[in-house]
């Protein structure tokens, strides 16, 4: 599956979103309604969207969750 057939909103354009407005994907979804209604693109839209935004994602943690002394 290479999009949400429900919302008829491709991965690529969530992803895509995610990297430009430095966002996670799970929030472009949401905002989108991708993967909402039947859920049956969670798993590849996951997939999808952590082979893109992956390393991002994982940045975003980590600065999330170390304290900041500036
Ligand atoms: S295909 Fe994405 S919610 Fe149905």
């Amino acid at each position: 599956m290479e999009k949400c057939h429900c919302a008829r909103v491709p991965f690529e354009q969530i992803a895509k979103l995610a990297l430009n407005h430095n966002c996670s994907y799970e929030r472009v979804a949401k905002d989108l309604n991708a993967g909402e209604t039947c859920t049956a693109c969670r798993e590849d839209m996951k997939a999808y969207c952590e082979s893109v935004c992956g390393v991002k994602e994982q940045k975003h943690q980590a600065n999330r969750l170390s304290p900041s002394f500036a």
